[in-house]
């Protein structure tokens, strides 16, 4: 039997019969997973969501919540809460009566309504709110009575669409941690939707990235960054260096485009005969401060051309030769170095990842 809860089985989406907006994804998702749709705009992150809560109707495909079939189901027979980025909160009633809708449109008996809202209002910290209306209420407060709506009927599944996009950045920063201890709390599986990679880093348990209506990779963060399935998701999520390689079958070394010899990962099987990209992380490139080039599967020269210093770190741009770098290094060792300086700069076997050359 799979572990999966909401499961999207070969879901196709096509809004004019011409394009697919949505083109044949497969997810399975775990009770009680935080799982973050992230992509660029337009790669399909809503659509997906929308299909899930029963909005859009797949054009082909199924999506089954713990072993029912939902495809055709009318979004209010889903139990499936659904958080919108405008929040989308009616002006006219009071945060009690916003919060108390779901429940009413559910036929909740009237005596639970009032503590649900209640205990609702105290999860998401607005129970000194309840007799306001939304316009006597700031973007972030407002932000929390969407969610509250979205949790008052114990949904099985809560989506979630750029719930924070409107907000600034320390409030925002301030939801992200609400939302987790709120997941952690109610234990409930969430679906979230961002196309704000830290956001997606620091908050979910996996991460499914999308392109253009596929799914490159889903994965935890850390795997997404580290062993990223594709160039483009190694493109899309963090800052990257690019270079290309192939095995020189003589010597049995990894030879870099327009930088030579390098030595080769223990695991060899890594690199085909077609090629592969390496990817290396501008932080994984490092000075080497005066340390023997063995200690390196590769040492280079890169010339400065330019920084931008963000105070604890200073990222370096210039070129190897004509390969162009990004050196991630420390602030406070090389806030000041000019353009035009010349820095010998290594990385370890370990700091390469490979992909297959398409
Ligand atoms: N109601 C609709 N009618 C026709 N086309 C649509 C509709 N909604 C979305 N699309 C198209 O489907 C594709 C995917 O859109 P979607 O809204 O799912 O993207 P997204 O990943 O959520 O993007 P964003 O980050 O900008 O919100 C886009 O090409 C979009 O133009
Ligand atoms: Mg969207």
């Amino acid at each position: 039997m799979s572990a999966a809860y909401l499961l999207l089985r070969n879901v196709v989406k096509s809004y004019d019969g011409r394009v697919n907006a949505v083109d044949d994804i497969d997810i399975e998702i775990r009770r009680g997973e935080f799982i973050t749709l992230l992509g660029p705009s337009g790669s399909g992150k809503t659509t997906t969501l929308m299909m899930v809560a029963g909005f859009e109707n797949p054009t082909s495909g199924t999506i089954e919540l713990d072993g029912k079939n939902l495809t055709r189901q009318k979004p209010y027979h889903r139990n499936i809460g659904v958080v919108f980025q405008n929040y989308a909160l009616f002006p006219h009633m009071t945060v009690a009566r916003n919060v108390a809708f779901p429940l009413k449109m559910r036929g909740t008996p009237k005596q639970d309504v009032a503590r649900r809202v209640a205990e609702a209002l105290d999860l998401v910290g607005l129970g000194k709110f309840a007799e306001r209306y939304p316009r006597e209420l700031s973007g972030g407060q407002q932000q929390r009575v969407a969610l509250a709506r979205g949790l008052v009927f114990r949904p099985d599944v809560l989506l979630l669409d750029e719930p924070l996009g409107a907000l600034d950045k320390n409030l925002r920063e301030q939801m992200q941690v609400e939302l987790k201890r709120i997941h952690r709390e109610v234990g409930i599986t969430m679906v979230y939707v961002t196309h704000d990679q830290t956001e997606a880093m620091t908050m979910s348990d996996r991460v499914a990235v999308f392109n253009s209506g596929k799914l490159e990779q889903v994965a935890p963060p850390l795997e997404v960054y580290h062993r990223p399935a594709t160039r483009f998701v190694g493109e899309f999520i963090g800052d990257s260096n690019f270079l290309e390689g192939r095995l020189d079958a003589g010597t049995g070394s990894l030879v870099l485009e327009g930088l030579g010899e390098a030595c080769m990962p223990a695991a060899r099987g890594a690199v085909g005969s077609g090629g592969v990209h390496v990817l290396i992380r501008p932080e994984r490139l490092r000075p080497i401060d005066g340390q023997p080039a063995e200690k390196f599967a590769k040492v280079v020269e890169l010339v400065v051309e330019g920084s931008v210093n963000y105070g604890d770190s200073v990222l370096l741009i210039g070129k190897a030769g004509n390969v162009p770098l990004r050196v991630r290094v420390s602030g406070a060792q090389y806030g000041a170095v000019q353009e035009g300086t010349t820095l010998p700069v290594g990385w370890t076997a370990d700091d390469m990842h490979f992909l297959p050359r398409a």
